[in-house]
């Protein structure tokens, strides 16, 4: 069984993930999240709408130990499961000026993207490196590309992120890896359901926020055959914003 694992895969642009995924690849849609069962079932049920088969693994990025003891029971229950494909999209923001950011809030925004990409790439990376072939793709930002003033942390992460894959990307090119970041601006989801839209499209040349599934299309292409001569890119997608 070939799976492709989608990390925070319950809501906005991971779910979108997941039931692209399902019905451009043949995959088994590992859906990972962290609280939001109902939202995870949901997903579910249209990534097998799409014809893929699929299951929920819930689990804490940022937790090293919950990372390993679900992956690694999971891999227990599935010896001949290969996971191929992993999108590293789970993420968050605290959002605020930087001097009055807490340790809380620059911890968890690190911790959430920077932490999680290693928790679960690193659980697989071998694994991978011995099947020789495989997908790797982060979910940064154009946060973490130009920086943006009021995330400090999450640009910081972000960035973080950005060079992890430029470095692991020529780490792993040998043995058929690929290691790519997809770089979204506003994409219309719960994150950033609190901002004002009407305000902010006039910044985006396309004059509107993205789609999830648009995002979701990209990360689709990155995670196929055909995308095999890219790596170690950070593909912006964000309407003209930043390039
Ligand atoms: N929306 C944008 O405009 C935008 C722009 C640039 C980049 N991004 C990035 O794109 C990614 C997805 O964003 P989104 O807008 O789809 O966010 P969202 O709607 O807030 O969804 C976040 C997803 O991540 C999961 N998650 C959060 N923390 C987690 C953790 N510690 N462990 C496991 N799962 C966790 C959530 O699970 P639960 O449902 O269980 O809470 C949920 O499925 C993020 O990395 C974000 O930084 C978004």
């Amino acid at each position: 069984m070939k799976c492709a694992l989608v990390t925070g895969g319950s809501r906005g642009i991971g779910s979108a993930i997941c039931q692209k995924l399902a019905a451009d690849s043949n995959y088994h849609i590992l859906i990972n999240y962290q609280s939001n069962a109902a939202a995870a079932e949901e997903t579910l049920k249209k990534v097998i709408e799409n014809g893929a088969t699929g299951e929920l693994i819930k689990f804490d990025v940022a937790n090293a130990d919950e990372v390993k003891d679900a992956l690694g029971q999971w891999q227990e229950n599935n010896p001949d499961a290969i996971v191929e494909v992993i999108v590293n999209n789970a993420g968050i923001t605290r959002d605020g000026l930087f001097m009055w950011m807490s340790q809380e809030d620059w911890s968890s925004v690190i911790n959430t993207s920077l932490n999680g990409f290693y928790n679960v790439t690193n659980f697989f990376i071998q694994k991978l490196l011995r099947n020789k072939y495989g997908r790797i793709i982060n979910m940064v930002s154009v946060s973490g590309v130009k920086g943006t003033p009021g995330q400090t942390n999450y640009s910081a992460a972000k960035g973080a992120v950005v060079a992890a894959t430029k470095a692991l990307a020529q780490e792993v090119a040998k043995r058929n890896i690929t290691v790519n970041a997809v770089a979204p601006g506003f994409i219309k989801t719960d994150m950033t359901g609190d901002l004002d839209e009407k305000e902010l499209v006039k910044m985006v040349p396309a004059n509107r926020f993205g789609e999830a599934e648009e995002v979701a299309d990209l990360v689709s292409f990155l995670a196929s055959k055909k995308a095999g001569y890219i790596t170690g890119e950070v593909i912006n997608i964000n309407g003209g914003i930043y390039s």
